[in-house]
């Protein structure tokens, strides 16, 4: 089946935090592609990846990185599909950085900006599922199951408190 979403992430140190996003599209079947692209050390490859993902019958684009986290933003200029950037948490600024490299992009070019690390990753797939589900009823029908799962636990949560 051809992917729907491809996931980019500057470095193979960002794969446990993107993992987030892998759990959602299977759970949501959404089929997926994820490779390591990095906008400074193959600067080429990310460009590549971009240019060719519309005619690749990609729909979304998540692009993940740390530091000084250009790679959404390189990915959103070659395209004009939806980009959505997770910053990771991998310096010593602790994703202050990425957050500000990725959301602070000019006028112009934009990158759907998620949060800091496993919730923003999570955050990117359920977007990506979203934008998709625009198109497709089934997968809106898996997004309304997800939030009332989330309802219910917290509303059993809040049952068990009053019992203590
Ligand atoms: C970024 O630099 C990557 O996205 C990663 O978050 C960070 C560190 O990369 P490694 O040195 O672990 O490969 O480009």
């Amino acid at each position: 089946m051809r992917p729907r979403v491809l996931m980019v992430m500057g470095s193979e140190s960002d794969l446990p935090v993107m993992q987030e996003a892998e759990n959602i599209f299977k759970e949501f079947g959404i089929p997926y592609e994820m490779t390591i692209a990095s906008a400074h050390r193959t600067p080429e490859r990310v460009i590549t990846l971009a240019i060719e993902a519309e005619k690749r019958g990609i729909d979304v684009i998540i692009g993940a990185a740390g530091a000084a986290a250009h790679l959404a933003g390189v990915l959103a200029s070659h395209t004009i599909l939806p980009v959505i950037g997770v910053p990771i948490s991998s310096s010593p600024l602790l994703g202050f950085d990425s957050l500000l490299s990725t959301v602070q992009m000019p006028p112009g070019v934009p990158v759907a900006t998620m949060a800091v690390g496993k919730a923003g990753a999570k955050n990117a797939a359920i977007l990506a599922a979203q934008i998709i589900g625009r198109q497709d009823k089934n997968i809106v029908k898996k997004l309304l199951a997800y939030r009332q799962r989330m309802a219910a636990e917290v509303n059993k949560k809040a049952e068990a408190l009053k019992d203590l």
